[in-house]
């Protein structure tokens, strides 16, 4: 059956999986949005919820489906599991969500589907592994959000410390998404300048002390949430608007997306976030940053934190 690229499905309808879908609906991305949970009465709920804001948007069809109505759709958003406790990191969730990634994924495998897989659920890298090795899709199709809602805080931070529009800041953050991930800090630019030019033209100076508080603010912030209200879902949310929009529009963007590495700076056999070309078929390329030897260290160091994980759960 041909890519019907109004449609998309939601898989996990919680917190993130429902703030993934109004925002979607906002977007005016789709036409179509399916809702699949394994609480069937919380997809429904949320569908006619959501729904009710539709008078307020634009029109488009929303209901609460089965794997049935997959087959032509152009994105699966992939969000049930367990979300962290206050003393959980995203790796420890990993023997709950995985048993549940791979029984989507069989759910998902005994249809026709040729969109693309986006996986939001944590261990985000590790559960794009899984659900790339049990599809069998070619990797290109299969990608994690990765990165992409860490390098969305890392610009905001960047923008509250210089007073600028976050969206002027060019930064990643890359890596695993979560305690091992890095800053490229070599690759950052503001307006075209590189970071530290910027920083004294706004009168900062001290630039190790800026760099390590801006860089753990962003790593410690889905803790600092959590540990607050128990969940995030609003930024993430965003993130899935923005990577669904690169893939239906085919915009070839450049965001860090989660995806197989193949010897990307001597590293492969496994998932993470990489600056990369996002278009309708998923990754387009992959676009190797320049990194310090230090970044390029701790890249590394990710990338086996991850390998470890997988080797233990496997
Ligand atoms: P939640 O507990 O609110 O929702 C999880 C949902 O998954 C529930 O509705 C549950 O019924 C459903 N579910 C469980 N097993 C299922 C199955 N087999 N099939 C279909 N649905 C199933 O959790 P949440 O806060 O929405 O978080 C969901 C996941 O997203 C967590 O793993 C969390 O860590 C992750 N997350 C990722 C990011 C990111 O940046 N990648 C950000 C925030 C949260
Ligand atoms: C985040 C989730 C918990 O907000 O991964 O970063």
């Amino acid at each position: 059956m041909a890519v019907n690229s109004r449609k998309v499905v939601i898989v996990g309808c919680g917190f993130v999986g429902s703030a993934s879908a109004f925002a979607l609906m906002q977007s005016k991305l789709f036409s179509e949005m399916v809702l699949i949970d394994a609480d069937q009465r919380r997809a429904e709920g949320e569908a006619m919820d959501i729904g009710h804001g539709m008078a307020f948007a634009s029109p488009m069809k929303i209901y609460a489906g089965t794997y049935d109505d997959i087959t032509d759709a152009a994105v699966i958003v992939i969000t049930a599991g367990a979300n962290q406790k206050p003393d959980e990191t995203r790796l420890d969730l990993i023997r709950k969500n995985s048993a549940i990634m791979k029984s989507i994924v069989g759910e998902i495998k005994k249809r026709e589907f040729h969109g693309i897989l986006l996986i939001v659920s944590n261990p985000v890298d590790i559960l794009t592994y899984i659900a790339l090795k049990e599809s069998g899709y070619p990797a290109n199709r299969v990608i994690g959000s990765g990165t992409v809602l860490d390098t969305g805080r890392f610009r905001y931070e960047l923008g509250e410390h210089l007073g600028v529009d976050s969206r002027s800041v060019h930064a990643y953050i890359i890596g695993e998404h979560g305690d091992s991930e890095l800053a490229a800090w070599s690759d950052a630019r503001i307006g075209g300048l590189p970071i530290h030019d910027f920083c004294e033209l706004r009168g900062h100076y001290d630039h190790d002390a800026s760099m390590d508080r801006i860089f753990n603010n962003v790593r410690n912030s889905a803790y600092e949430i959590i540990s607050r209200k128990h969940a995030t879902y609003y930024g993430i949310a965003m993130a899935v608007c923005r990577i669904c929009s690169a893939i239906v529009r085919d915009e070839r963007s450049i965001m860090p997306v989660s995806s197989l590495m193949t010897g990307e700076y001597g590293i492969q056999d496994v998932v993470l976030s990489i600056p990369s070309v996002v278009d309708a078929n998923g990754i387009e390329a992959v676009v190797p940053i320049e990194l310090s030897e230090k970044e390029l260290d701790a890249l590394r160091n990710s990338a086996n934190v991850l390998k470890k994980i997988i080797q233990e759960n496997s």
